[in-house]
């Protein structure tokens, strides 16, 4: 049965693009679910969304760190009596530090909060959507997905992004008929409180303000390409340029600049 309204669930729905999504999708008519770990952000959030758009927004905090917080939020979800027609996997963070002096821990809340979680929402999500033969998947990937991992620190975001890219095509192609549109998003520099997060802000900063986008701009990009059934949007065309230039750059010289980079050590 296709529902008057539709209802939008949004992971990381605190702060930057995953808080613009949620007003891009309410501005659209979509109901939607805001799910974050600062439930104080989420009720600000859903009550500037509810008196300025005329939907209802629902709070429900969660940390995806946690193994078992995508099943409980999706049996909380079903216990509201609410379905999920279009779900954004937005969550997510950078991590410094070279692979082997981080903690394992950070390691696997990170790979849970990015990647299994991801996964787990989609794989519990999907089936209502091809029931009622219509839903929308957005994954934020990232600009990094398209890049070789050349990092030295912040050593999963990258592997971890590809990941998001290559899972949201698959995807696409496997709902292919099914009425489920399914895209990969993919900002590159894009003013959030990610590299704030991250403790980066100072270098960020000296960054030309021409590789930087705003969260809202992203969001739309991406709420565009999944209503026209776009497998991948790469924000912006600085984000597209440079998404292609690891595909015409050979990777010995690529791994030279790396090495320049970290001061040539062997
Ligand atoms: N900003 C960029 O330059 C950029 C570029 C490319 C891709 N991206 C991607 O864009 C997505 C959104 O990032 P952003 O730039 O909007 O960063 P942000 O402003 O820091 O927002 C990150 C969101 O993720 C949530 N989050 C973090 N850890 C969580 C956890 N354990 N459980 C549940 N939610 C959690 C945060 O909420 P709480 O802290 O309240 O939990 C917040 O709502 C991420 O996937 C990021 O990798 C960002």
């Amino acid at each position: 049965m296709i529902h008057e309204r539709h209802t939008a669930l949004i992971t990381g729905a605190s702060a930057g693009i995953g808080a613009a999504f949620a007003r891009v999708f309410a501005e659209n008519g979509f109901d939607v679910i805001l799910t974050a770990r600062r439930e104080d952000m989420l009720v600000t959030l859903a009550n500037e969304i509810e008196s300025r758009y005329g939907v209802s927004a629902y709070v429900i905090p969660e940390d995806l760190s946690d193994p078992a917080a995508p099943q409980r939020l999706y049996d909380e979800i079903a216990a509201r009596g609410l379905d999920v027609d279009a779900l954004i996997n937005n969550a997510g963070y950078g991590v410094q530090g070279n692979f082997d002096e981080v903690d394992w821990q950070v390691h696997a809340d990170f790979m849970a909060v990015l990647s299994t979680s991801l996964l787990q929402l989609t794989h519990l999500f999907l089936p209502h959507m091809k029931t009622q033969k219509f839903g929308w998947i957005l994954n934020v990937a990232s600009l990094a997905g398209y890049l070789p991992g050349l990092s030295s620190g912040a050593t999963l975001y990258t592997p971890v992004k590809a990941f998001v890219v290559k899972f949201s095509q698959a995807l696409w192609t496997e709902c292919r008929g099914t009425g489920v549109h399914v895209t990969g998003v993919c900002p590159g520099f894009t003013y959030s409180e990610f590299h704030d997060v991250l403790d980066n802000r100072a270098d960020m900063d000296k960054l030309p303000k021409l590789f930087w986008m705003n969260a809202e701009t992203v969001a739309q990009q991406g709420f565009d390409a999944v209503m026209r059934d776009k497998p991948i949007v790469i924000n912006g065309w600085v984000n597209r340029v440079l998404s292609i230039l690891p595909r015409i750059i050979p990777e010995t010289v690529l791994f030279g600049i790396a090495d320049w980079k970290n001061g040539g050590k062997k």
